[in-house]
């Protein structure tokens, strides 16, 4: 089974977030089940040298999208076990970072464009191309519609997975339909048209053979007004052909036992997570004591990540003794808020802003607590990390979040966490106070501890999910071929 990853990001290349954990780590997962997959990339500047190194072009052309007439490049490497193929384009990646252009819809409905064209070209013919979020969404629609003279285009199965549905790549008519070069019959009858602007994830939902969300909670969720950010009926719509996976992690790449960025390695010893714990304090110029409970958040600073709620009860939080460990990067007003925090509360608050991947695994290691209060969180991937680190997740019981921490219950001595259901931010500080009381009875962390280090959090099972789905599609492409 050949199945050609699309995505805007995946580790070691390129990452943002969470979608770049997965595209990197899922590959790995299925080819050790017995499929064949690789993935398809921009090539943006960012990607290290280090890893540029094992690429060599293997085509050059140009082509035409609408009246844009386009160079591009065609690069394959292996990266750790995986097959890439990079797209490159100067004009378009040659640039810092991976989003956040004025120019990002035209950068990516060219991507959608030139991985099209680059089919023919690879020394692979896919079964199924299973893309990744709106920077890829537009892909399944182009295969069906402008290349449906191709017979490999045509045959091709396509699975579309939501990681996040608040980004959908929406932008104007007459823009987009400048970008792909088809006329308004194409714009309103394709159903791409959303309140009189085009809609790249909707693209992807209504085209794709297959919808996969990234947990079984936010795949109910998104089929309801409050979640469906404006797509939920496309989304019920498709209803038959969504299924949550449940993401996992790469346990292979977070493990305390052998992380490169840990000076003191770790996997039961509770005294050695401490060394990691005053290592981190030291780092960041906190008071130095293994009292005092250290709550980690390593996070984007958007909305969806719930920071509102921390902001509303910091002095209450801050008032419990606690030490705040936060890096994250994102909106000013929340770089803004929380570098006045940390002003007025050096000695509790450690901030760094910005990205940073050795001090985040630093963060996950030395915390005694990681937080996470997120508005909504369609897996979230942070709480699975640091229940690898053998640290306590607090969340709020949203999406993935909700199917991977269960709350400590006192009785029956289960549970990996503490959550708290609404979004307020009273009912996170009760539940950090929960947390707090129960980590100064030694007997009871140990048991939440314990309780978090004995499931898997690895690709396994979702692994199998996916494998199950792929194949389901195969023998649809054997009929459409004859
Ligand atoms: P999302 O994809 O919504 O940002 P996830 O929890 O799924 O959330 O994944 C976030 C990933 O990005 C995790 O691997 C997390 O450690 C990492 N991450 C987030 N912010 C930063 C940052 N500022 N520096 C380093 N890593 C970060
Ligand atoms: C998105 C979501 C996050 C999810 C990640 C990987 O960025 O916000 O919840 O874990 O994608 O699927």
């Amino acid at each position: 089974m050949k199945v050609l990853f699309a995505a805007s990001e995946a580790v070691p290349l390129a990452k943002s977030g969470g979608l770049g954990d997965v595209t990197g780590a899922l590959p790995k997962a299925l080819n050790e089940r017995g499929a064949e997959v690789r993935v398809v990339l921009p090539k943006y500047a960012d990607i290290p040298e280090s890893f540029l190194e094992h690429f060599e072009t293997i085509h050059t052309f140009s082509f035409h999208f609408s009246w844009r007439h386009q160079y591009c490049g065609l690069l394959r490497g292996v990266v750790g076990g995986v097959t890439f193929y990079l797209i490159d384009n100067e004009q378009y990646f040659k640039r810092d970072g991976l989003y956040g252009y004025e120019d990002d819809p035209e950068r990516f409905v060219f991507f959608n464009f030139a991985i099209a064209e680059c089919l023919p070209h690879l020394d692979f013919v896919p079964d199924i191309i299973h893309c990744h979020d709106w920077q890829t969404a537009l892909l399944p629609f182009l295969l069906k519609t402008r290349y449906a003279f191709d017979p490999l285009c045509r045959s091709v199965r396509t699975v579309f997975t939501i990681h996040n549905l608040r980004y959908q790549g929406v932008f104007g008519q007459k823009l987009f339909q400048d970008l792909i070069g088809m006329d308004d019959f194409w714009f309103w009858t394709s159903g791409l048209e959303f309140h009189g602007a085009a809609n790249c994830m909707k693209a992807g939902l209504q085209y794709a053979d297959r919808l996969t969300t990234v947990s079984e909670t936010y795949a109910e969720e998104i089929q309801t007004e409050y979640w469906g950010e404006n797509l939920d009926g496309v989304i019920r719509w498709r209803a038959s052909e969504l299924q949550g996976i449940l993401n996992g992690i790469d346990t292979e790449s977070y493990d305390p036992m052998n992380d490169p960025a840990l000076e003191t390695p770790y996997r039961g010893s509770v005294s050695r997570k401490r060394k990691n714990k005053t290592a981190l304090q030291r780092e960041l110029g906190l008071p130095v004591s293994e009292q005092i409970p250290v709550i980690g958040i390593v996070t984007r600073l958007v909305e969806q990540k719930g920071i509102d709620l921390i902001d509303r009860v910091l002095g209450d939080l801050l008032d419990e003794g606690i030490q705040l460990v936060i890096l994250g990067a994102g909106d000013y007003r929340y770089e803004e808020m929380l570098r006045g925090a940390a002003q007025w509360r050096p000695e509790q608050i450690a901030l760094k802003l910005g990205y940073d991947e050795g001090l985040a695994r630093r963060i996950y290691a030395g915390s005694d607590m990681f937080l996470m209060p997120s508005k909504f969180e369609p897996c979230g991937l942070s709480q699975l990390i640091a229940l690898r680190y053998r640290t306590v997740p607090i969340v709020r019981e949203t999406g993935g979040l909700r199917d991977t921490v269960q709350s400590y219950n006192e009785y029956t001595g289960t549970g990996n966490g503490f959550t708290f259901a609404s979004y307020n931010a009273h009912d996170m500080l009760h539940t950090v106070r929960r947390a707090l009381a129960h980590y100064r009875n030694e007997e009871d962390w140990k048991t939440i501890v314990a309780n978090g280090a004995k499931e898997d959090y690895s690709w396994s099972r979702s692994a199998k999910s996916y494998m199950s789905l792929y194949s389901e599609l195969l023998p649809l492409r054997k009929e459409t071929e004859r």
